[in-house]
């Protein structure tokens, strides 16, 4: 059975009946990198569909085209065939201002070092994406306070990146990736750097933005933040290599697993 056919099958509450538009459709996507001597073809036609809702962890070994890919998924780059939808627009067919514009308009990014400005405050990161579109009145200030302590940084509005702690800093860049109201949030190794009791926390972040309806897609190297997905999409030489469903059960038995190591480690300190 396909990924898609499971979905359809699944009672599940976030999803019935399958009725869910794709968040994004991705259809023999290929990149390739010409270089002076070589080509490197990172991405030999992959295909699958992200519906609304769904929470994706990609994985893979080094080299397999996961950044790649969520480089596509993030209109940095355009592929060499196929198409990707965003929507009902395909990337493929859009010139590099119109990709700047859906990039700053309906993309959320988490990066594993954070990427934000040092110079700004928790609330000013978070409207960095609506600057880009001249967007700075007194409607985004209050989307981003909203967003803030909608991440539990309320009290924080004022501190700049370097008066917080790891955790702190990736939760003001999962804010700054929701002021645009994105297709979907794109992280790439969003724990990477983080110890396990912070990496919880962001973990319990994202199932709660994910149970609120939020498409989250992530590339992870660790089988404690891939387990935690709904869905685990594997790359193999650029191909697309397993795709399958987590069982809910063990799902939600890693979240209780991993919660309550992270409230031991917590204690211990
Ligand atoms: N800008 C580029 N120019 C040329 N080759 C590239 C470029 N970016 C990636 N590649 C090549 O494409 C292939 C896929 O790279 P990619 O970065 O997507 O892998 P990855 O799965 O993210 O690996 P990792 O787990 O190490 O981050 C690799 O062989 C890489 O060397
Ligand atoms: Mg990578």
């Amino acid at each position: 059975m396909s990924v898609a056919d499971a979905y359809r099958s699944q009672d599940s509450s976030d999803n019935v009946a399958g009725t869910r538009p794709n968040a994004t459709s991705i259809r023999n996507l290929q990149k390739h990198y010409v270089l002076k001597s070589e080509t490197v073809k990172a991405l030999r036609g992959v295909s699958f569909d992200v519906p609304e809702g769904d929470y994706v962890a990609i994985m893979g070994p080094s080299g397999s085209g996961k950044s790649t890919l969520l480089n596509l998924l993030g209109c940095l780059d355009k592929p060499t065939s196929g198409s990707l939808l965003l929507g009902n627009d395909d990337i493929a067919m859009m010139t590099d201002d119109q990709l700047a514009e859906i990039r700053s308009e309906r993309i959320g990014f988490v990066f594993q070092s954070y990427n934000l400005i040092q110079q700004l405050t928790v609330v000013e990161n978070i409207q960095v994406p609506l600057f880009y579109q001249g967007k700075l009145g007194g409607k985004e200030y209050q989307r981003a306070v909203t967003l803030a302590s909608r991440v539990g940084l309320g009290d924080r509005l004022d501190h700049r990146p370097t008066q917080l702690s790891g955790g702190q800093q990736q939760r003001v860049a999962i804010a700054r990736s929701l002021v645009n109201d994105p297709y979907f949030v794109l992280a790439d190794e969003p724990t990477g750097n983080l110890d396990s009791v912070t990496t919880e926390e962001i973990l319990s972040l994202f199932d709660e933005l994910n149970a609120e309806g939020r498409t989250i897609i992530l590339v992870t190297h660790e089988d404690e933040v891939a387990e935690r997905a709904k869905r685990v999409v594997r790359l193999k030489d650029g191909l697309l290599h397993t795709d399958t469903l987590n069982d809910p059960a063990r799902r939600e038995a890693a979240k209780k697993r991993q919660a309550l190591h992270a409230a031991e480690i917590a204690a211990q300190e």
